[in-house]
């Protein structure tokens, strides 16, 4: 039985009708709703902003797990934390003190999360481990949806598991981009505890229901 978390990415919604597509996958089974915001610099793409977050906020009471590919983040960590980010996940590569930027998350009531590019090592998580409630693993180059998964970052994942299980805390070990039914097992198989999927939640062939509950796999509840 896979307990596995499903965070669906509404980059890959109808971004005219966004608060019907929160709440329609919210009603579909997703644990989280997956919130990427980009900003034309950091990735090569531009999508949302604190007042969208805010806006989307009451259309679903699942957390929300806001991914930010901004730089510099430090300026719009309360923002979003006040538009109602529940994870809030930042780069650390996108300013110069990720650790002060976890300890300012941390410090205003939700949850920080550090995201690793197919590129950066395991290890940059090692002396922030105790900052974070999440660890995102990117299976794909940030910046847009429908990529192809990236199949190294398999064994990132099986590292960054072990390094998980020696803190003895529940921190949430995510995989994001290129996440469908097949991948998503490999994904689990290799320590995942959270999959982000835009592509095959939204575009999938099923309703959203059934593509949701395709990439918890066959064996799930
Ligand atoms: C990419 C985003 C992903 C993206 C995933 O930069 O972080 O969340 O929406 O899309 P799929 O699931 O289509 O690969
Ligand atoms: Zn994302």
């Amino acid at each position: 039985m896979s307990d596995v978390l499903i965070s669906p990415s509404i980059l890959s919604a109808d971004f005219a009708a966004l608060g019907q597509a929160v709440a329609d996958v919210d009603a579909a089974g997703a644990d989280m709703i997956h919130i990427d915001v980009m900003d034309g610099h950091y990735v090569p793409n531009i999508t949302i902003g604190p007042d969208v977050v805010k806006a989307l906020r009451p259309h679903s009471a699942k957390p929300f797990d806001v991914h930010l590919m901004i730089a510099p983040a430090d300026p719009f960590l309360d923002a979003f934390i006040d538009a109602g980010a529940d994870f809030l996940s930042i780069h650390p590569d996108a300013g110069p003190h990720p650790h002060r930027s976890l300890q300012a998350i941390r410090s205003r009531g939700a949850k920080p999360g550090l995201v690793l590019n197919p590129g950066t090592p395991a290890n940059v998580v090692a002396p922030m481990i105790d900052l974070v409630d999440m660890i995102l693993v990117m299976s794909v180059n940030p910046g847009f949806g429908g990529q192809s998964f990236i199949e190294s970052q398999l064994s990132k994942i099986e590292c960054l598991r072990k390094m998980i299980d020696q803190t003895g805390r529940n921190i949430v070990l995510e995989v994001d981009g290129g996440v469908n039914p097949q991948t998503a097992q490999r994904c689990i198989s290799a320590g995942a505890t959270a999959l982000v999927a835009g592509s095959a939640v939204f575009k999938g062939a099923g309703t959203l229901s059934d593509n949701i509950q395709a990439l918890r796999g066959p064996c799930a509840r």
